[in-house]
């Protein structure tokens, strides 16, 4: 179980302190415009999963809104590591989030000189319950409504927030969004179908964020000779899929058994969903005893 310290130790710009007391102007961009970037990544006993890929897909991310980096790589480890001894080690979620800090007015246009907002803060990485990966979760598909730069990983969630919550309101887990004739991704995860023992996920681009879970899935499905290839998916492919899978890190690996309505497959998790969980819960093992990250 995680040993979170109570109230939470959060990080804001340079100072760490009680969750209650960190404060953030107004005028802050994040907060006007949605104008930042984030990250979320679990800590494994005490251990940052996939660090390195969390930290390049942040460096992408401010890349993508011409924002700097206001630290290098070993910043970012030495005060996430601090985070996560402050907040009591365990198996933590680790949200962090960067925006381009407080204008001296509400413009658009980037403000000359501002110094940019920096906050992190670690909360408990509670374990899916056992029985969405016995008996698998519901989705529906619904129009991806979102902008043309999905692959930045940035705070402005707002289509994200209402998409989610079309399959909160539709009873399912997870809403699969279609952009023109393909699927490209879930509200807050990565889709991977399997068709007769290939495994498929939709190539990386401008539609959808490059997910380090679907990236680590590649990577197992590579190392353990699983077929796999990226390719578009219609909606067809989705419904007719042997098998359907969500990825995301603080969700791991999700069998998706209804879609609208229908079962996918037999209507249970299939045989691959169960080899990829052995392999992804043995590559956990190996970074909670600090033997890879
Ligand atoms: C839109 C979207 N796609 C995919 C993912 C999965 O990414 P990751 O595996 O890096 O958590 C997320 C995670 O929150 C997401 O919000």
């Amino acid at each position: 179980m995680p040993a979170l310290v109570s109230p939470p130790t959060v990080y804001l710009n340079g100072v760490f302190q009680p969750l209650d007391q960190a404060r953030i102007s107004v005028l802050d961009r994040g907060f006007l415009f949605g104008d930042g970037v984030y990250e979320v990544m679990p800590v494994y006993g005490g251990q940052p999963f996939r660090l390195a890929e969390h930290l390049r897909r942040l460096g992408n991310s401010l890349a993508g809104i011409r924002c700097a980096n206001p630290f290098d790589d070993m910043q970012w480890e030495v005060l996430l590591r601090n985070l996560v001894a402050q907040n009591g080690g365990g198996d933590l979620s680790v949200y962090l989030q960067v925006t381009r800090g407080a204008g001296p007015n509400r413009d658009h246009a980037f403000p000359v000189g501002a110094s940019q907002s920096v906050f992190a803060m670690a909360s408990p990485l509670l374990p899916l319950p056992q029985v969405y990966r016995e008996r698998g979760v519901s989705a529906v598909l619904v129009e991806d409504i979102r902008w043309g730069r999905c692959d930045i990983k940035t705070i402005t969630l707002l289509a994200n927030v209402l998409l989610r919550q079309q399959a909160v309101d539709a009873g399912a887990f997870e809403a699969i969004l279609v952009r023109g004739a393909h699927v490209t991704e879930g509200a807050a995860s990565n889709v991977f179908v399997v068709r007769e023992c290939v495994l498929v996920t939709p190539p990386k681009g401008p539609l959808l964020l490059p997910g380090i879970t679907r990236d680590l899935v590649v990577e197992l499905a590579c190392a353990n000779h699983i077929p796999i290839h990226e390719a578009m998916l219609t909606t067809e492919d989705v419904r007719q899929a042997d098998e359907l899978w969500l990825t995301s890190s603080t969700k791991e690996i999700v069998p998706v058994t209804t879609l609208a309505g229908a079962p996918i497959g037999t209507g249970l998790p299939g045989p691959l969903y169960r080899r990829m969980m052995d392999l992804y819960q043995a590559f956990k093992d190996l970074a909670r005893a600090g033997k890879y990250q």
